[in-house]
């Protein structure tokens, strides 16, 4: 694998970026979220913590009709999956995009990706699967020629499980013009010192990695072209860098950005907490009720018992807003939305004042409503947005799978055959690395009998849970309780456990030679073409 940079600096404050695959020093951060670095991770709970990832199982009631990996905590997170869920259950447009780096063979761990996509689609979202060619090219320095052996691999796979061409899209980066505009335009609402901050490029980072970068952000936000829609991107946490990215920047491109406001001044959102509940508690201060004054707010909030108001903020954060309010004196506090002018036309602008009811107040770089609930005020100006040629972009949302564990222990790696079982490994090659895994089993049947096994820290254990079992949970659950209560010895279990894998790869490889003219009908080319050196470590 080629590299683009070997730093360990923490430039970003938020995480470490350092590469530390192979070379992982002494007490090397297991949870580093590094697209390009080894993605092990030994705690995720950190991802919670360090990087907000939001736990899955909090949104789990919100979802009609869960699939097994989400039912089974195989997907453990996510980043705004409630707006998808929402449109799931009242029939709204949503949509589903991954991509994969065409590096080798796909593996068990890509058919998770592959299994996401399609559920998402066969619960009514526009499903979009893309090979990602230009960054494995500039960023693992793969051939044209390796590229494209593996691009139409990982299609047939992805035919093979169920995705719907017709209903669907695949496109390979390097030929989807519309997506090269796009990554175009992302790319002026970005600048280098960011990159060197999240994926720690310096000044060695070849150009052409940077390129496939704006590249992904504008797949991202591919399926968001036709129309603005709650968008889902399956992906390892590795890649949670990219999302959060891509979500700053689809705010960077908006026109307009809606805020709650209570006077002519600017609030943080810390600060608005304060201010709000100032707002609320007006009685409590205000000669006039009707119309409470902002200098009043500022002493009332000033002796403020916060936590009797449940608000949580630092001191600092009070200060702040009580200077602001005595420094509006004898404003009015009220209420309102506020648009602001981030990248708007003068043609929109004029057509945002226009569009808006109720009470307003237009100033040069603003607009204040006072009748508009902060939900109508952002779908509002989505709509103008979009009327004037914007894109109005929805942040896109993300849900994270945990990584498998290789079958011989430690992580899975494609570049370890005996680790990961291939989608294309003949199924008798299949059953046998499936017999001599790793198990969490004890010394001897004996101890096993007594103790249990150690379910949680099999890799036998995950592939019945990950694949073998389907959607049949009884048969989940019945492995892992017939383990732990030591009524399951590990010899068996392995052989079960391999005739099932050995059914599955000829049953995947059956359906995937179907799907040989299928693909070739498709208008997604697996010939690029394409001339060039891969670039060389950097
Ligand atoms: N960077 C991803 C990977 O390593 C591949 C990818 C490219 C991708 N574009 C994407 C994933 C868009 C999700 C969404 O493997
Ligand atoms: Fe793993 Fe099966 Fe052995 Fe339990 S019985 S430790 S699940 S191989």
């Amino acid at each position: 694998m080629t590299r683009d940079h070997d730093t360990e600096t923490d430039a970003s404050g938020r995480e470490d970026p350092r590469t530390d695959g192979g070379t992982s020093a002494e007490g090397a951060d297991d949870v580093a979220l590094d697209p390009w670095g080894s993605s092990t991770i030994s705690d995720y709970r950190k991802l919670f913590e360090e990087f907000g990832i939001e736990e899955f199982d909090e949104v789990l009631p919100e979802i009609p009709d869960p699939h097994y990996l989400m039912r089974r905590g195989v997907i453990f997170g996510h980043r705004d999956y409630r707006p998808v869920a929402e449109a799931m259950r009242d029939g709204d447009p949503f949509a589903v995009l991954s991509g994969f780096m065409p590096t080798g063979d796909p593996h068990i761990g890509h058919k998770l990706v592959f299994d996401e996509i399609i559920w998402h689609q066969q619960q009514g979202g526009d499903a979009y699967g893309l090979i990602a060619d230009l960054e494995a090219h500039s960023a693992r320095g793969m051939t044209w020629e390796e590229i494209d052996e593996h691009a139409r691999d990982y299609l047939l796979s992805l035919l093979a499980l169920g995705f719907d061409p017709e209903e669907g899209e695949l496109y390979r980066q390097s030929d989807n013009r519309e997506l090269q505009d796009l990554a175009f335009e992302l790319g002026s609402k970005a600048n280098y010192s960011e990159f060197e901050a999240i994926y720690g490029f310096d000044g060695s980072t070849n150009v052409s990695h940077v390129q496939s970068v704006v590249t992904q952000m504008a797949d991202i936000l591919y399926p968001q072209l036709d129309e603005p829609k709650p968008t889902v991107i399956p992906v390892g946490p590795d890649q949670d860098p990219h999302v959060r990215l891509a979500r700053d920047l689809s705010d960077r491109m908006r026109f307009f950005k809606v805020t709650e406001a209570y006077a002519s001044f600017e609030l943080t959102d810390a600060e608005r907490s304060l201010v709000a509940a100032a707002y609320e508690d007006r009685e409590a201060f205000a000669e006039d009720p009707e119309t409470p004054r902002c200098e009043e707010a500022g002493e009332w909030l000033s002796e403020a018992n916060l936590d009797a108001l449940g608000v949580v903020v630092a001191e600092d954060v009070r200060e702040s807003a009580v200077e602001k309010l005595t420094n509006a004196g004898m404003e009015p506090l009220r209420r309102r939305v506020r648009f602001l002018d981030a990248n708007a036309t003068d043609a929109a602008f004029d057509a945002l004042v226009e569009a808006i009811d109720g009470e307003k107040r237009r100033y040069d770089e603003h607009i204040d409503a006072f009748d508009l609930s902060f939900a109508d005020a952002d779908e509002l100006a989505r709509e103008v947005e979009v009327d004037h040629g914007g894109y109005g972009f929805v942040h896109p949302s993300s849900v994270y799978h945990r990584f498998m564990t290789g079958l011989t222990g430690g992580k899975m790696s494609s570049s370890v055959p005996a680790s990961h079982i291939s989608l294309l490994d003949d199924p008798e090659e299949g059953y046998d690395k499936v017999k001599s895994a790793t198990t969490g089993g004890r010394e001897t049947a004996e101890k096993q009998r007594e103790l249990g096994g150690e379910a949680d820290k099999c890799p036998v254990y995950e592939l019945y849970a990950y694949l073998l079992a389907g959607d049949d949970d009884e048969f989940a659950k019945e492995v892992y309780d017939e383990c732990v209560g030591g009524e399951r010895l590990c010899g068996g279990c392995k052989e079960q456990a391999a005739e099932l894998m050995r059914e599955f790869l000829a049953d995947h490889q059956e359906k995937r030679a179907e799907m040989e003219e299928l693909l070739d009908e498709l208008d997604i080319s697996t010939e690029s073409g394409r001339r060039g050196v891969a670039p060389g470590d950097d």
